[in-house]
C-alpha cells in the first residue's frame, strides 16, 4: 500500500517504533543495507536547508539509491506548473519524493497526485522528520521514551512543536508547551495530538508561563523564534519570548539533573538558548543533528516497502 509521510501521525504508535529501531539498527551499520538500489528520490527545497538536504542525500547515497536535489525554487513549479502535474511527473522518474516547502496543503496537494511516497522535509506546520530523529536521540539518552515528560519552549504554533505534539504523543510522551500569549499551537494540532495521547497513555499540556513549564521536565526543547517565512508577518518574535530562553536558570527549575536538551538548529545563539547550555552536558544537539541520517534512512527504507 502507498504510505505518505506528511505529518507525524502518519505512523501509528508501533510504525513508529518500528522506524526508530531500524534508525538505531542502520546507525551501527550505516553501509549495511542497499535496499535503494537502482532506486531515485528527488529531494527538493523551496527554503534553505543544511541538515535536511545533506542527510537525505548522503543517506539515499548510503543505501544505494540516487538522490535528486534541486532547488523547489528554479523548477517549473516555481513558475506555473502545478503541484499536481509536478507530482505526476515526478512519480514517473522517482521512486520517493521528498519535499521542503510552505503550507502544509502544498505537500497534501503533492501526495494527492503522486504514486509514489511523499516525505514532509518541513512545512509551516509541521516538521515530523526532525522529530523522527528528536525521538531517536531521546531514546539513546534515557533508554525509553513512553511516560517521559518534554517541555518545548518557544513558538508553540509553529512546526516543531506541532510536530513535537503530535510525534511525542504517538511515543507516549508528557509533551508540554510553554509559550507566550498569542503564541499557542493551532487547535486542531492540539486535537490530534489529544487523540494521539489518549491511544498511548501521554499527555498534552500547555502553559504561559516558562517556570511552570519546565518543572520535572526530562527534555527541554527549543526552536528559533522566527521560522522561514515569518520574517515580516509583523509579529513582535523577540519581546514575548525572552522569558523562554533555554539557559542555566530555566534548566535548574526543571530540578531534574539528568535533563536532555534538544534544538533542531539552526539555533541562534544568545536568544532562543545560551551558548552555556548549547555547548554544555545536558545538550544533545548535535547527536540529534546525526540522528536525521540515521531516522531518515530508516523512514525512506520503511516507506519503500523494505522492511
Ligand atoms: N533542522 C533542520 O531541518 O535543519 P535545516 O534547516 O538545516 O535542514
Ligand atoms: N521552525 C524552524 C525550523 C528550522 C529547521 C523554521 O521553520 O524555520
Amino acid at each position: 500500500m502507498l504510505r505518505h509521510f506528511l505529518r507525524d501521525d502518519d505512523l501509528s504508535p508501533a510504525e513508529q517504533a518500528e522506524i526508530l529501531d531500524l534508525a538505531d539498527r542502520l546507525k551501527t551499520d550505516p553501509l549495511g543495507s542497499d535496499v535503494l538500489a537502482g532506486q531515485s528520490v528527488a529531494v527538493i527545497f523551496e527554503k534553505n536547508s543544511t541538515r535536511t538536504r545533506m542527510s537525505f542525500e548522503v543517506g539515499i547515497h548510503q543505501l544505494g539509491g540516487q538522490p535528486l536535489v534541486v532547488d523547489g525554487r528554479m523548477m517549473q513549479l516555481g513558475r506555473e506548473e502545478t503541484i499536481e502535474d509536478t507530482s505526476r511527473v515526478l512519480s514517473r522518474y522517482a521512486h520517493a519524493v521528498v519535499w521542503r516547502t510552505f503550507a502544509q496543503a502544498r505537500i497534501d496537494a503533492m501526495a494527492s497526485a503522486s504514486s509514489v511516497p511523499v516525505v514532509n522535509a518541513l512545512t509551516d506546520e509541521f516538521h515530523p522528520c526532525q522529530v523522527l530523529a528528536d525521538l531517536q536521540t531521546i531514546r539513546e539518552r534515557h533508554g525509553r521514551l513512553a511516560g517521559l515528560t518534554l517541555t518545548y519552549l518557544g513558538d508553540g504554533a509553529n512546526n516543531m512543536a506541532h510536530s513535537l505534539l503530535v510525534g511525542g504523543a504517538t511515543a507516549g510522551l508528557h509533551v508540554r508547551v510553554g509559550a507566550p500569549a498569542g503564541f499557542a499551537p493551532l487547535p486542531w494540532v492540539l486535537d490530534a495530538a489529544r487523540k494521539r495521547a489518549a491511544e498511548t497513555g501521554g499527555s498534552v499540556e500547555l502553559f504561559d508561563q516558562p517556570q511552570a513549564s519546565v518543572e520535572g521536565a526530562d527534555v527541554l526543547v527549543t526552536d528559533s523564534w522566527t521560522s522561514m517565512g515569518q520574517e515580516n508577518d509583523g509579529k513582535d518574535r523577540v519581546s514575548p519570548f525572552r522569558p523562554f530562553q533555554i539557559n542555566a536558570g530555566l534548566l535548574a527549575a526543571t530540578g531534574n539533573t539528568d535533563v536532555t536538551v534538544l534544538h533542531c538548529l539552526p539555533a541562534h545563539r544568545g536568544w532562543e538558548i545560551t551558548d552555556e547550555v548549547l555547548d554544555g552536558p545536558a545538550s544533545a544537539v548535535f547527536d540529534e543533528a546525526e540522528n536525521r541520517l540515521h531516522a531518515q534512512k530508516a523512514l525512506l527504507s520503511w516507506l519503500l516497502g523494505k522492511r
